[in-house]
């Protein structure tokens, strides 16, 4: 439950949504997987990944677009899922932080977090992980100035972000040197 309202249902079938409690039928494609929903008019992006799909790896923080924790990227886009109503993605590609990982193997960025001991109380690593991957996919070899400006939305309160920016910047190395 939510305090924005009743949860949604998570269905597999037309046939089984028809069932379902009243609200909006929506289909979404979540890292790569399509879903069936029955949810809620005001049902957030948020809300639908971690309590309807069970995608709890995006993390809910401020709710108001300040902290940059429930990042996600909505065809590629990096975008707040907290600010986001889950009909108005519908269609498009969702990632989450959990589809990052292929087959369960850290990406170039994640593998390049852990290296350098970026995470500390890892609550913004999430949203962090998906603001950067963002920025790899269209410039793998950022300077310092761009990897600040692209995390510029995600607060970290643990790190001064010196870290962060080396990872950032050692997975991009990493994904040019593979071209
Ligand atoms: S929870 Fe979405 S920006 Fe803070
Ligand atoms: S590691 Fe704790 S908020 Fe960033």
């Amino acid at each position: 439950m939510t305090r924005r309202g009743r949860p949604a249902s998570a269905v597999p079938s037309a046939d089984m949504a028809s069932d379902a409690p009243s609200g909006r039928i929506l289909a979404l494609r979540v890292n790569g997987e399509r879903r069936r929903l029955t949810v809620p008019a005001n049902r957030t992006l948020l809300e639908v990944l971690r309590e309807d799909l069970g995608l709890t790896g995006t993390k809910h923080g401020c709710e108001l677009g300040e902290c940059g924790a429930c990042t996600v990227l909505v065809n590629g886009i990096p975008r707040l899922a907290c600010l986001t109503l889950a009909a108005e993605v519908e269609g498009a590609e969702i990632t989450t932080v959990e589809g990052l990982a292929a087959g369960g193997a850290m990406n170039e960025l994640q593998a390049a977090f852990s290296e350098l001991g970026v995470i500390q109380c890892g609550y913004c690593t999430p949203g962090v992980l998906m603001s950067a991957q963002a920025l790899l996919n269209r410039n793998p070899a950022p300077s310092t100035e761009e990897v600040r400006n692209a995390l510029s939305g995600n607060i970290c309160r643990c790190s001064g972000y010196v870290r962060i920016v080396k990872a950032v910047k050692l997975a991009g190395r990493r994904l040019e040197g593979r071209r």
